[in-house]
């Protein structure tokens, strides 16, 4: 580090769990470049001045977690067309202005695409938060998209996407996994506790099975879906997807995902 250093950064609350240094530092390594990756833990009432000082002290770009990723949008000065469909941004750049990026989808998307391809398949995505919303999305350009949720206006308000929104209930997770060529776990169901949002014996072999939880890295619901045959991705596959674009969008290079990966997994050590 010297006078010419680089700064990116996360702001979440909290942000010291966060695997995202681990995986920019060792790219900004990898690559030989000159910049560094720090996590800052921004109460959401500091958010404004959290802004302003990237502002002030010329932060080259950020990543945005839990709880700011909606809230943040009124301090940018623009949004990629993908952030403003979704109300929700993970990643800003800043040249000059202040422009906010979701890549959550993305990361979705290139996760599944290393054992899948997603054109005209049919994908069931269970949950419609931030994280499902920006899937949805994403995939709703390549793939027939249905999305189940608690709270089934939430997943119905994505009918805008074109995707088919619907209450979770077990008759209707029976019903369109009957149909699904991929199922994707985009609530917090089986972080840090061994449940499944799914009844295993709805899992069939061949079904391609993506979580979005990586704490634990295989959760119940990759688990039991191993066990009965099918493909499986892990949530820290997503997240190292969503982080090489991030950096992408950053610095205009790209990063080895497997490098990012192999960074996180001694993080989540
Ligand atoms: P994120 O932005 O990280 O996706 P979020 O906005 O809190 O997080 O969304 C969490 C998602 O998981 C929501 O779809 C939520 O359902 P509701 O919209 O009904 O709240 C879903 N979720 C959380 N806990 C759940 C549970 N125990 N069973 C089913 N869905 C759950």
């Amino acid at each position: 580090m010297d006078a010419e250093t680089r700064l990116y950064g996360l702001i979440g609350f909290p942000a010291r769990h966060s695997l995202s240094p681990a995986m920019h530092n060792a790219a900004f390594r990898e690559l030989g470049m000159n910049a560094v990756y720090l996590a800052f833990e921004v109460a959401p009432e500091r958010l404004k001045m959290a802004v302003d000082g990237v502002r002030g002290l010329g932060i080259h770009g950020l990543n945005v977690t839990m709880p700011h990723k909606t809230t943040v949008i009124e301090h940018l000065d623009g949004l990629s067309g993908e952030a403003e469909e979704i109300g929700s941004v993970n990643t800003i750049v800043n040249d000059g202005e202040l422009i906010g990026y979701n890549t959550d989808g993305v990361g979705a998307r290139r996760a599944l695409e290393m054992v899948t391809s997603l054109r005209g398949k049919n994908v069931l995505i269970i949950g419609a938060g931030g994280a499902g919303r920006a899937i949805a999305y994403a995939l709703s350009k390549v793939s027939e998209v249905v999305v189940l949720n608690r709270t089934p206006e939430k997943a119905r308000a994505l009918e805008r996407f074109g995707v088919t929104g619907d209450r979770l209930t077990p008759e209707n997770l029976r019903r369109y996994l009957a149909n699904a060529d991929v199922l994707i776990n985009a609530t917090p169901v089986g972080m840090n506790s061994d449940e499944s949002p799914v009844p295993a014996e709805l899992l069939r072999e061949g079904l391609v099975v993506m979580d979005i939880v990586y704490k634990p890295l295989k959760t119940r619901l990759l688990r039991e879906a191993e066990r009965r045959g099918c493909v499986t991705v892990d949530g820290l596959w997503m997240l190292v997807h969503q982080g090489a674009e991030s950096f992408r969008l950053w610095t205009g290079k790209s990063v080895d995902p497997e490098l990012m990966r192999r960074a996180a997994l001694e993080g989540l050590r």
